[in-house]
């Protein structure tokens, strides 16, 4: 009735932005990301405890943070079929949460994984990255590692929206994504509430809708051929159209600071000079820089000359992975 788990966040290449249905937390795109490691977030589950009780990070998790926790778990309770009593979850992460790589993808992959675990119930990757989804979109793509695509689905259910792995990690091992932190300030809305937004007032979002989904397989044919130029490019012209949408909604959201249109050029002239640099950008103004392993020192020292004040250096991960210690 106790399972532990460590899972890795990811980093979207091709971005999810906006939900079809808000409740079961589905897409209109499909999306492609990269687990990160070594970066991860572990988690213990137990049913069968005195009460229900959630600690995230040392805290006692309070509010819609801790009721999306105990949804979750009764969702495995209704897989399993059968009571399993309270639960006790204590969750634990290794990096900056202010990295904007959102510790939620993590820390729903490791929930879902060890919920089911602990409830007895067999390893089921596509199972556990719809669950994972419920916590948090992003999520059911961090149950296994290398690159994954969310396949958006079609069904009102949800049972045909998950994450499926294309290459493991090992396929493309001379990967680099470099997160640059510019600037540790919690981000003034939340991608919940900013896709929300994006989707009822964009007129743009139709067309990013569109295209974001196209290029889901051609990101996959670059990402066979590891042909680091062509992704990197395409990684850039995705994120600029999911800032682009949102910048269109109304009120306009702009995720962008100063020192990251900063760094973006200063990404630009080092790239007119040879260096192999490309950049992403989530909900929040931290790019995260792709590169490979003969440039990820020269990203670091580019990310720290535009201000970076923290910078976290990440390669491929791997799958969520049951652990034998527990957190409690
Ligand atoms: O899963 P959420 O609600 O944290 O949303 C993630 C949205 C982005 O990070 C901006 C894009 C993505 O695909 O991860």
């Amino acid at each position: 009735m106790k399972a532990t788990v460590r899972a890795h966040p990811n980093i979207a290449l091709v971005k999810y932005w906006g939900k079809r249905d808000e409740a079961l937390i589905l897409p209109h795109q499909s999306s492609l990301s990269l687990t990160l490691a070594p970066i991860h977030v572990t988690t213990t589950v137990e049913f069968g405890a005195q009460a229900d009780t959630v600690e995230l990070h040392g805290h006692a998790a309070k509010g819609s943070e801790r009721d999306r926790v105990l949804r979750l778990l009764d969702a495995v309770r209704v897989q399993a079929g059968r009571d399993l009593g309270p639960a006790k979850v204590v969750s634990r992460g290794d990096f900056p949460m202010a990295a904007g790589l959102a510790s939620s993808a993590a820390g729903f992959a490791a929930l879902a994984v060890a919920g089911r675990a602990a409830a007895g119930l067999p390893e089921d990757t596509r199972a556990s990255s719809i669950l994972a989804r419920r916590g948090s979109g992003s999520a059911c793509r961090s149950v296994q590692g290398g690159f994954c695509e969310w396949q958006r689905g079609e069904r009102a259910d949800g049972e045909d929206s998950y994450a499926v792995q294309r290459f493991d990690a090992g396929h493309w091992a001379d990967l680099r994504m470099v997160v640059a932190i510019v600037d540790r300030g919690e981000k003034e809305v939340k991608s919940r509430d900013g896709m929300k937004s994006t989707v009822e007032t964009s007129p743009y979002y139709p067309a990013w809708v569109k295209d974001a989904e196209a290029e889901v397989p051609r990101a996959r044919e670059l990402i066979a051929k590891k042909d680091l130029e062509a992704l990197g490019e395409l990684c850039e012209r995705n994120a600029w159209r999911m800032h682009s949408t949102s910048l269109a909604a109304d009120p306009p959201l702009c995720y962008l600071s100063s020192a990251t249109l900063g760094l973006i050029q200063h990404l630009r002239e080092q790239r007119k000079k040879g260096v192999p640099v490309w950049f992403t950008l989530d909900a929040g103004p931290n790019p995260v820089l792709l590169t490979d392993a003969a440039h990820e020192v020269a990203a670091e020292a580019l990310a720290r000359a535009c201000g970076a004040v923290e910078v976290v250096r990440c390669v491929p991960g791997g799958d969520a992975t049951l652990l034998s210690e527990h957190l409690f």
